[in-house]
């Protein structure tokens, strides 16, 4: 142990946990942009259901609230590679039979990196709607220039669990808060200006060093605090004593920032802050002992949303109405069918857990293909699947044969929701795959994992 820790360089000093994953985060979007999505894919940054489902919920509460204003103001905060803002928008234009809504629409797209912007300008889905949507660098929890009751929806996905979170843990009637060291093998950051370039955050610079986020260590410390000259320190006390001991807190303190950005620039006559996250959703998940608070994705650093917590900011913040469900229960309601993602429905194989990953890569690919005999896209878009380095040389044959075969418009993402219905109209290929009956019908009863993903609306 101590012959590791003298081979790790300290890039900065013990901080506050929220300090170190804001530093970290706003490196790993300055510097890879749209390639962010070689780390991670999320709900909808490939699928188009998400974005279906909340296009028509926009739609059916405008027409319901008579909503009169020209133009009507929507933003997405946090916006990737601008898929979500692509397939809401085409959704919406098709669904707006009399055109009384798309035509009007003034769609802005939010993002503090300018290389995620650049992308998002490149967006080929996106172009298709030139005029009704903007693109604007800001910043989610400090912007202030907007102008106040001037925007009528907000909407973002997987952006509080990247923002700014403090964690907190209690033992016998004291607070402990986490501090966080980030620590790199000597050999990468012997080049003697990087460590005064990463506590820059100059991004000219650190783009031209080999990758080196995955590599961060991070050491982790708690230390006595006292948070009563927190912002909301005192509902943040009253969520605790109802809590247990001994188990890290999540306070996602970027996202009531958020939530007070948002209800500054929410018009009067507005149809609220939309967000979508994963984490904790009730007092049960966060009371689970060893359930996870963080989690890192290719050096990216993110924090579970405390929901019940937010869910008490936002009436403290002068939120009337919070409604949290699960996400999935949104996406199933809009097709009146029960829904998972394909990912999830691999991860019920009973060979699964025992499988080498690249093993795991030809099962995913063999049940995206069993299930396009029966899945139509609206859209037309093709899969890259490369193998995960270390695959041996016959698997990485079969991996690359599989995907370049995937159906342009089959199930578009290992993350994409699919339903009861196409699982059941491939149940004979799946069993083929070695999926059991029994998992097949179990999948949809939905788990008890400590982590979900949740959908939140504050008015
Ligand atoms: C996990 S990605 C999600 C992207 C997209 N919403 C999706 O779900 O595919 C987080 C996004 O939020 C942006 N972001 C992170 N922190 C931000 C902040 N403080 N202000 C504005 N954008 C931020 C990142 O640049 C990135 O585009």
């Amino acid at each position: 142990m101590a012959r590791l820790e003298s081979q790790l360089l300290p890039l900065g000093d013990f901080k506050p946990s929220n300090e170190w994953q804001t530093h970290v985060n706003a490196i790993f979007y300055g510097i890879k942009g749209p390639a962010i999505h070689h780390h991670f894919q999320t709900y909808v940054s490939r699928d188009y259901r998400l974005a279906h489902a909340l296009a028509d919920a926009f739609l059916h509460d405008i027409k319901k609230r008579g909503l009169a204003e020209d133009p009507i103001h929507v933003q997405e905060w946090g916006v990737g590679n601008g898929n979500l803002a692509a397939r809401f928008l085409s959704r919406l234009k098709s669904s707006d039979t009399d055109q009384t809504v798309y035509p009007r629409i003034h769609y802005t797209l939010c993002d503090y990196s300018e290389e995620i912007l650049n992308g998002v300008r490149a967006n080929p889905n996106l172009q298709e709607h030139e005029g009704r949507y903007f693109l604007k660098p800001m910043n989610a929890e400090t912007q202030d220039d907007f102008e106040p009751h001037s925007v009528h929806k907000i909407i973002s996905n997987e952006i509080w669990d990247d923002l700014a979170t403090s964690v907190l843990l209690k033992n016998d009637g004291m607070l402990y808060e986490e501090y966080l060291q980030p620590l790199l093998p000597r050999n990468i950051s012997n080049v003697p200006p990087f460590v005064e370039q990463f506590t820059a955050k100059n991004l000219d610079a650190l783009k031209n060093h080999p990758p080196f986020l995955e590599q961060i260590v991070w050491e982790r410390s708690f230390q006595r605090t006292d948070i009563t000259d927190w912002p909301y320190g005192e509902v943040i006390l009253k969520h605790l004593n109802r809590l247990a001991d001994e188990i890290p807190f999540p306070i996602n303190t970027g996202a009531f920032q958020t939530l007070e950005r948002a209800k500054h620039i929410l018009a009067e006559n507005n149809l609220g802050y939309t967000s979508f996250d994963y984490g904790m959703l009730s007092d049960h998940e966060l009371n689970l002992r060893g359930r996870p608070y963080y989690k890192l994705y290719g050096g990216q650093y993110t924090s579970m949303v405390n929901f019940p917590l937010i869910a008490e900011v936002a009436q403290a913040a002068g939120f009337d109405d919070v409604q949290l469900e699960l996400q999935h229960d949104f996406v199933g309601r809009n097709l009146s069918e029960k829904v998972l993602s394909a990912l999830e429905l691999v991860q019920m194989h009973p060979r699964i857990s025992q499988m080498e990953p690249w093993d795991a890569d030809l099962l995913m690919l063999q049940t995206l293909q069993a299930l396009n005999a029966s899945y139509r896209s609206p859209y037309k878009s093709k899969m890259d699947y490369p193998a995960l380095p270390g695959t041996p040389k016959r698997q990485r044959k079969q991996i690359a044969e599989l995907a370049k075969n995937l159906s342009a418009t089959g199930v578009p993402d290992t993350v994409a929701y699919i339903t009861a219905s196409e699982v059941a109209g491939a149940a004979g290929r799946l069993k083929k795959l070695g999926y059991g009956e029994r998992d097949l019908k179990r999948a949809f009863d939905g788990t008890n994992q400590p982590i979900a993903f949740g959908h939140m609306t504050l008015r």
